[in-house]
């Protein structure tokens, strides 16, 4: 649609050298917009707005390039632009002129919406799966005691930096372009024999598929190995990370309780077999509880009768504490029907956004293809920086040395623990990963959550990880990201808390 342009806005700009301030004053030199969209954008603007008239003669490109200090092609290319576009006419020998009729401009959306009357009047964007991802309760990091932050300040960085300056100086070209389907394939060979070695997990590194952190590696386990509506089981309490994969994935969703023995399905449960159920087996997210063998056994003989998937989620198992390796379940699994889950959030740094999967083989090509269309992944030269740090032995050793750190900071934590509360809010989930839970009468964990954040202590309820009537009470303490001091510190204090409430 054409406009005349005699609806003016804005003051005439007559001659070369206020047009050149004009545009001069809104110039961005630093900014990621290239310098001949910058001056069409603003020509664009000054022309609807009026400011240059119809049949306006610009200055020549040479002197307006040369009034604003940038190269002769900048302004061509961008006169050029303007000119396709009918807002100029170029007359050849004469120059440029506004055109006498320049198309109508519409403001782009995104302009639009950062008016905030506007943005009030429109109705909701957001699908109902985002919505359902937006409603599970979002994780707090960083302070104590949050769960999903590890120690880094006992990393390596120096080792870390050597090995990425290293992978970036020996790039070839390959290593620019997008990760082959499954990701680098040295990467894929460490973690297959770092995995075989500590889980006893079975596999060999074709069936290893890299994946943007563990919450990636379930949102493609909820896509590629169930339909829309499918049954998905998840434990209650749980990791609401699962939760929003499977929801995003418009999965309909069952929450199974958790007991002493782990994940505990009733027969009745049975009676619709789940497609995909995800369980933390190793250490329970977040009771701590570790799934009894029997319960291993019969999870695993259900699931192959029903043809379903059990997406095993390890994303603590290293740090047994303990000194007795937990073994994955995906290694007693005869029936190919375990998907292990694991991430380097934990044993290095959530911002690494590497996890991994351990597919069945018949369906790990394809998997890895899917996955690999879909997401287009790159850093390759970070998966080759982590393979040699595994490779190295930089991994095991760090593993080793964090096992003893967080053994050092849950003993500070049971110390502090019973010496203020003594057999009240008894602490358990203590012999792997980085956090346990204070047990609490029911009704209490969430008032008490709350109270903590008040004095700025994360203390995560189990009420607030639970879906519907939260089968226990109790606060989530994670101790990797505080150091000792603050453990007894800030322990001390939030077993006072619960001490008072507790009277
Ligand atoms: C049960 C569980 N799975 C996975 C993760 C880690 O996920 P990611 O690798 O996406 O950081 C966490 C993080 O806290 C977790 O608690």
């Amino acid at each position: 649609m054409n406009r005349t342009n005699s609806s003016k806005t804005a003051e005439p700009l007559r001659g070369a050298g206020m047009l050149a301030d004009t545009l001069a004053a809104g110039l961005r030199r630093d900014a990621g917009t290239p310098l001949t969209l910058q001056v069409c954008e603003r020509l664009r603007g000054l022309i609807v707005e009026g400011a240059l008239g119809p049949g306006q003669k610009l200055p020549a490109s040479r002197q307006l390039a040369a009034d604003l200090a940038l190269g002769r092609n900048t302004i061509v290319d961008a006169y050029a632009r303007l000119a396709a576009e009918g807002y100029l006419e170029a007359r050849p020998g004469s120059g440029s002129f506004v055109a006498a009729k320049v198309p109508h401009y519409e403001m782009p959306p995104a302009r639009r919406a950062a008016s905030p009357a506007r943005a009030a009047a429109w109705p909701a964007v957001l699908s109902s799966r985002a919505e359902a991802v937006l409603g599970e309760p979002s994780i707090v990091t960083g302070a104590a005691f949050s769960t999903c932050s590890p120690d880094v300040t006992s990393l390596r960085l120096d080792i870390w930096h050597r090995l990425l300056g290293k992978s970036w100086r020996e790039a070839r070209l390959c290593d620019t372009q997008y990760a082959a389907p499954g990701g680098h394939p040295a990467l894929r060979c460490a973690i297959a024999d770092h995995l075989r070695l500590t889980r006893q997990v079975r596999c060999s590194p074709e069936q290893v598929v890299i994946v943007n952190g563990a919450q990636q590696g379930l949102e493609l386990c909820a896509r590629f190995l169930a339909e829309r509506g499918d049954l998905a089981w998840v434990e209650n309490p749980g990791y609401p990370g699962a939760r929003r994969a499977f929801g995003a994935a418009e999965l309909r969703m069952q929450a199974i309780p958790v007991d002493a023995q782990g994940m505990a399905p009733q027969e009745a449960h049975w009676t619709r077999p789940p497609r995909l159920i995800h369980v933390t087996p190793s250490h329970q997210f977040p009771t701590g509880v570790e799934m009894s063998l029997e319960r291993r056994l019969a999870l695993l003989a259900r699931v192959a009768q029903d043809d379903g998937w059990i997406v095993e989620d390890d994303y603590d198992g290293e740090f047994s504490l303990g000194g007795r390796p937990i073994a994955s379940l995906q290694g007693m699994d005869a029936a190919d029907r375990v998907i292990y889950l694991g991430t380097f959030s934990k044993v290095l740094f959530p911002a690494l956004r590497l996890g991994y999967l351990v597919l069945p083989p018949a369906l790990a090509e394809r998997f890895a293809l899917a996955a690999a269309r879909l997401l287009l992944e790159g850093r390759q030269l970070t998966q080759l920086a982590l393979a040699r740090f595994i490779e190295a032995g930089h991994f095991a050793s760090h593993i080793r040395r964090m096992r003893r750190v967080y053994a050092q900071r849950r003993q500070v934590l049971e110390e502090v623990w019973r010496r203020e509360l003594g057999e009240a809010a008894p602490l358990s989930g203590t012999t792997t990963g980085m956090h346990v839970v204070a047990g609490l009468p029911p009704g209490l964990d969430e008032p008490l959550s709350e109270a903590a954040r008040a004095r700025g202590i994360v203390a995560q309820s189990l009420a607030s990880l639970s879906a519907g009537a939260a089968p226990h009470s109790g606060l989530v303490l994670g101790y990797g990201a505080a150091h000792d001091q603050e453990v007894r510190d800030r322990g001390t204090e939030l077993a006072r808390l619960v001490a008072a409430r507790l009277a």
